[in-house]
């Protein structure tokens, strides 16, 4: 099996290789909060594209329809660390890069996630506050425990398609587990377990997700 990686042809898909699984997870609102819930599952396979540009109309891969598309990838190339602002809690503290992808798992029932994180001396607050920033699907917001260990979900390598019915929109591709993304010049992304790419192609970071499908009413066709 060749390695798990997803490399990003200049101005055009990402290349999928290492039969990572791939399938489409709704964004539901439940209270005041969301969940995830399962979608149909798409064909993987050793390699696979997927459409980058929001142009394919064999949504999530690509179908060549790419042709004009500007696909620089303007993100910073910065770890994570280096680009962050602390949010400093009781319990727990929460670094936050901004790369938001408006898919607003930080905002809870019981507060939002910056909140919670202040809060956190209340075990559940505190366990709010770390599902708050671990279901960000983006990984914008990380926790940590007041040894600096950082607290994670254990991922396998998957791409997840993500819908937004509530906002009537197509959401980013969810990259979960660790698959380095590879820049169309070569450089290797800073490989982390949560990262949201874009693939309706109006992203102002790519190849980041920047949340610009809401304002771009991005549809890929499988969502009304
Ligand atoms: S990147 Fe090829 S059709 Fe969108």
């Amino acid at each position: 099996m060749s390695e798990k990686t997803i490399k990003i042809l200049k101005n055009g898909p990402y290349i999928v290789s290492g039969d990572i699984p791939i399938s489409e997870r709704i964004i539901t609102p439940v209270g005041k909060g969301y969940v995830l819930k399962d979608g149909q599952k798409f064909k993987a396979g050793a390699v696979y594209s997927l459409c980058r540009c929001g142009n394919s109309k064999n949504a999530p891969y690509c179908d060549g329809s790419h042709g004009d598309f500007d696909g620089e990838e303007t993100a910073s190339r910065e770890k994570f660390k280096e680009r962050v602002d602390l949010c400093e809690g009781q319990e727990i503290d929460m670094l936050d890069d901004h790369r938001c992808a408006l898919a607003r798992f930080c905002h809870r029932d019981t507060g939002s996630a910056w909140e919670l994180v202040k809060k956190s001396d209340d075990p559940e607050l505190k366990e709010e506050a770390i599902k708050a920033a671990v279901e960000c699907p983006a990984g914008r917001l990380v926790v940590f425990d007041k040894q600096g260990n950082e607290i994670e979900p254990d991922y396998s390598p998957e791409i997840e398609v993500l819908q937004d019915p509530e906002k009537g929109v197509s959401g980013p591709l969810a990259i979960k587990g660790n698959i380095p993304v590879v820049s169309s010049d070569g450089h290797v992304y800073e490989i982390r377990n949560r990262v949201t790419l874009c693939r309706c192609g109006s992203s102002k970071n790519k190849p980041f997700c920047d949340g610009r499908h809401i304002r771009a009413k991005f549809k890929d066709g499988l969502i009304d």
